[in-house]
């Protein structure tokens, strides 16, 4: 039996090259070797966004992206949250058990405090108790998170012991986090310094067609070039370069390389290569994202038969919850 690994995705926003060498890449790997359920976390999105407009294209939008990148519905279960409304029985399960005080030391509701304190939200403050059950409702042993989601997995593992300690039973297996980005190659931004997609505007989007991203990379932050030879590259250089080992040919990178080494480096023309190296990449991901956009019945397909798989595994979990706590099981 392979470990059953969830992870749950923001329908925030396109993917770009840094989700892409980040999350996606560790999906790609994981769907081989874990039972994977992946889902687009709509309802969480409700806690900031009370009423979003057109959810259901914009959770289309990413569930596109994802399958473009490759993840693969015959290998992994990808849903949409909202499709399986058993997390949301679950939910209400682990808020009964859930208390004020340890949910309003949670670091991320006190930021969302801060940044909108006209709509402080019971789903806010519930955020944690939802994520728990999106994990839980299939007894997953692994969760691939950012370190940022900490704790918020903290929250979880003690939601999944205090259901078995009240009840008595050995039930839920507290789930470990698996850190994305330890292991994932890191994409910097093309604004000089950071991650890509740290900051508006540093980023190149999967969807990006070949003349914005060639804008975006003759835009990108250098400077003047090295006066001495072998010099200790800047971090807005260092981050052409590390975009360039991660997109272009070893031959390319060490070309230009040398340049810097030996102070003739024509940052124009690095950029230009680049540009054209990164289109190389994206450009059949875009493709596939434009084909799978549009296939509208496809993507309806996939998404019901992701909620078809997650149900079967969230009703069994559900069926046995309302048992424990003593209700009628169906
Ligand atoms: N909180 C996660 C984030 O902001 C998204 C998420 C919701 C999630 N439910 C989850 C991640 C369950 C992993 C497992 O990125």
């Amino acid at each position: 039996m392979k470990e059953i690994v969830v992870s749950g995705i923001r329908p925030t926003g396109n993917l770009h090259l840094g989700n892409y060498f980040g999350a996606v890449k560790s999906f790609l790997q994981m769907q081989h070797d874990y039972n994977c359920y992946f889902f687009i976390a709509d309802w969480h999105s409700l806690t900031t966004h009370p009423h979003p407009d057109n959810i259901r294209r914009s959770v289309k939008t990413i569930l596109a992206e994802y399958l473009a990148c490759g993840i693969d519905p015959e290998l992994a279960t990808i849903y949409i949250q909202s499709d399986v409304r058993e997390v949301a029985e679950l939910y209400l399960y682990l808020n009964m058990n859930a208390y004020l005080g340890e949910l309003e030391r949670v670091t991320s509701f006190k930021d969302k405090v801060r940044k909108q304190p006209d709509n402080v939200n019971a789903g806010l403050l519930t955020y944690p108790s939802l994520m728990a059950a999106d994990i839980i409702i299939h007894k997953a042993v692994k969760v691939p998170v950012g370190k940022d989601q900490e704790q918020n997995m903290e929250m979880a593992r003690k939601f999944a012991r205090r259901f078995n300690t009240i009840y008595d039973v050995d039930c839920f297996p507290e789930p470990d986090s698996f850190h994305l980005s330890e292991k994932a190659v890191k994409v910097p931004g093309l604004d000089g310094s950071g991650k890509m997609g740290k900051s508006e505007g540093n980023a190149i989007y999967l969807i990006d067609d070949e003349s914005t991203i060639k804008k975006k990379v003759m835009k990108a932050v250098t400077d003047s070039g090295p006066t001495v030879p072998n010099s200790e590259k800047p971090e807005a250089i260092q981050n052409l370069f590390s975009l360039m080992d991660i997109v272009s040919e070893k031959e390319t990178y060490d070309f230009f390389n040398d340049q810097y080494n030996n102070c003739a480096i024509r940052y124009g023309d690095m950029k230009k290569q680049l540009a054209v190296d990164i289109n190389a990449f994206c450009a059949p991901i875009r493709e596939r994202i434009l084909e799978i956009q549009s296939n509208d019945a496809y993507l309806d397909e996939v998404a019901r038969a992701g909620a078809e798989r997650a149900r079967i595994s969230a009703q069994k979990t559900i069926r046995e919850v309302r048992e424990i706590i003593g209700f009628r099981a169906e």
